[in-house]
């Protein structure tokens, strides 16, 4: 236990746009380790808005970061602007916790991580939908030996994008973004979580179209040039033995066809789609021919994002580890430039990092 004892750890929020009301409302009613107490954004009327809608401060990003109540910066920008943000908050001093990805380059990570541990603060990292009751369900079915030694995955996500419903698509088809790192991070985390790093990758990617028009309402017509690859194929090999296919594409209209499978050596288990936090869960046994859905064995199955800075907030004054580590989301976000440097390369990629398997969560 720290010094501060229980005291709730000041939060404040940087961004405020569309993914900031759910982790607004999250932190300001739901999780007793955190009290926000403000939010910053470059447009200063989106930062008023949310702060009266939320009854927080409304700062600007330098008032925010200097901040004597503030000892942990939620960054909710776009992915371009996560390492600025975040080693922003890290050199005033801040435990971070950013959005996904982590930081568009590697180099950023790395060097967010490093400037983070000489400073002696924290750094977090979303997607926490592994937090959730569905894959903490999961969770307790591998370890407890439900399908006995894994052997294999398949992650398969198929959409067409995003500038549908986005009101501002334009940073989904750029470097940090695209199918991959998009949606990527809730996959790889919800797998890494539970089997560890990944050892080595092998991909091919492409952009099938060069540009996008925007269908949704405030920027209907405008164009969006492609500057990431929108479809990706590719084999993971986790250093514990199971091989993984990951398929992520932007530019098919499947759009029933996203899955999340563990196969193991007694039977298979069908994961819930890891950007929700509930279920179902649905374990085929060996020899089986019926899928059978598994109660859910732990809280959060509701839209719970924030629960991993909840978590990182508590460990604070606990001194443990906190689950959604900047370390696990720094491995995602090597195994993610790894598959595209392999499509380049037309070879495999060996991956550096590893980390500590975040411990599961209790079921209270
Ligand atoms: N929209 C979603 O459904 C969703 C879901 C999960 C995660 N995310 C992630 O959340 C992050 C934000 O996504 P969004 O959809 O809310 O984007 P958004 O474009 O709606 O909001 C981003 C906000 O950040 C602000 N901003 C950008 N650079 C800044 C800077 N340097 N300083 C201060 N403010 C800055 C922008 O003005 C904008 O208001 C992304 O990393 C995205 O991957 C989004």
């Amino acid at each position: 236990m720290s010094e501060r004892g229980n005291e709730q750890v000041g939060v404040g929020i940087v961004g405020c746009g569309v993914i900031s009301d759910i982790y607004l409302k999250n932190c300001t009613t739901r999780y007793e380790s955190v009290r926000v107490v403000g939010c910053a954004d470059l447009v200063v009327e989106r930062a008023r808005e949310q702060a009266s809608k939320y009854g927080v401060e409304a700062l600007t990003v330098d008032e925010l970061l200097s901040h004597p109540e503030v000892e942990l910066v939620l960054n909710l920008t776009v992915p371009a602007a996560h390492a600025e943000v975040a080693l922003a908050a890290v050199a005033s001093g801040k435990s971070i916790y950013n959005e996904k990805p982590l930081t568009v380059s590697a180099e950023d990570g790395r060097t967010l991580l490093e400037q983070a541990a000489a400073k002696g603060v924290r750094v977090g990292a979303a997607p926490d939908t592994f937090l959730g009751g569905g894959l903490q369900t999961v969770r307790g079915l591998l370890d407890g030996g439900a399908i006995g030694e894994p052997v294999a995955a398949a992650i398969a996500f198929y959409s067409h994008g995003m500038e549908n419903w986005h009101r501002d698509p334009y940073f989904f088809f750029q470097p940090g973004a695209g199918p991959l790192f998009d949606m990527g991070p809730y996959y790889l985390t919800a797998l890494t979580s539970m089997l560890g790093p990944v050892r080595r990758v092998a991909a091919t990617a492409r952009a099938s179209f060069p540009e996008r028009r925007i269908t949704s309402e405030s920027k209907r017509g405008q164009k969006i040039p492609v500057n990431t690859p929108t479809h990706i194929v590719a084999t993971l090999d986790f250093a514990a033995g199971p091989l993984a296919s990951l398929a992520a594409s932007f530019d098919v209209w499947e759009t029933t066809h996203a899955t999340l499978v563990i196969y193991g050596s007694e039977g298979t288990l069908a994961l819930p789609d890891p950007n929700t936090f509930g279920g179902p869960v649905r374990l085929l046994r060996a020899g089986g021919k019926e899928w059978e859905e598994q109660p859910l064995t732990h809280d959060f199955t509701d839209n719970s994002r924030g629960i991993g800075v909840a978590d990182m907030a508590s460990a604070m004054r606990e001194g443990r580890p906190h689950r959604a580590s900047g370390e696990m989301a720094y491995h995602v976000l090597e195994v993610m430039h790894g598959c595209l440097e392999s499509s380049l390369a037309g070879q495999h990629i060996e991956l550096e990092s590893r980390f500590d398997r975040p411990a599961a969560l209790p079921r209270d």
